[in-house]
């Protein structure tokens, strides 16, 4: 059932720290989380195709590999997957950008949809859906069923922090999807908050209570 991988680099895990602390302000938070992701991405691109190409150096004319066919598209879940975003497209800036957008409502946790927008098509596209913080999982489940529903084969997921509660959800919804975790904490609060996560990610990222 599904597979995920733990970005045990301590680059990441240094970060991820930071992040925690409840003093660390919305302009150190924000470029944390991206530049997180970038790390994130530099691992969970790895398999990315390469196909050798001509160039010509100022020595003489190589064949020498470069990402092949339709490359990426990135899709952030909003708001928090915003914040992850720039971190991956300075690794790749030719990628698409796909916008979920996803609000938990606050008594049930069920994640509510009010935006989609993605690159068209999507289907010969290596998909990375990105989110710093999967909790229940309903948000995560709910942007990958849309993202296949548009045709969505290659799909992966990356987050910073995830409760196992969201994990298996993730992975017994999408057994396909690849997925990329920062951190693996300990379970959800009663108000399905992760333990010891980082408090509210979207706030944290964009200033707001
Ligand atoms: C947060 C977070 C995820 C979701 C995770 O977003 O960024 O999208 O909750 O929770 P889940 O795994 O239980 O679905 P939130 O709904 O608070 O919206 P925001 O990013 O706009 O703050
Ligand atoms: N969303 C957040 O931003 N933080 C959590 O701990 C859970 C959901």
């Amino acid at each position: 059932m599904g597979n995920y991988t733990i970005m045990g680099h301590p680059l990441i895990q240094h970060k991820i720290s930071m992040i925690r602390d409840k003093n660390t302000g919305t302009n150190e938070f924000r470029k944390l989380i991206e530049e997180i992701a970038m790390l994130m991405a530099y691992e969970a691109l790895r398999d990315l195709p390469t196909e050798d190409v001509e160039v010509e150096t100022p020595i003489e004319t190589c064949m020498t590999p470069m990402i092949a066919g339709k490359k990426l598209a990135v899709v952030p879940i909003l708001r928090a997957g915003l914040g992850m975003v720039n971190g991956i497209l300075a690794l790749v800036p030719t990628a698409k950008v796909g916008h979920i957008g996803l609000y938990r409502d606050p008594v049930t946790h069920e994640p509510h949809e009010y935006y989609c927008k993605l690159p068209d098509p999507i289907d010969q596209r290596t998909i990375v859906v990105v989110d710093p913080m999967l909790a229940t999982g309903g948000s995560a489940v709910d942007a990958i069923n849309f993202v296949k529903e548009h045709g969505g084969k290659n799909i992966k997921f990356m987050c910073i922090i995830a409760a196992p509660e969201g994990l298996n959800r993730l992975m017994k919804a999408h057994p396909d999807v690849q997925i990329y975790v920062g951190q693996l904490d300990r379970c959800l609060n009663e108000n399905a908050y992760i333990c010891p996560g980082l408090g509210d990610a979207g706030d944290r990222i964009f200033g707001t209570k």
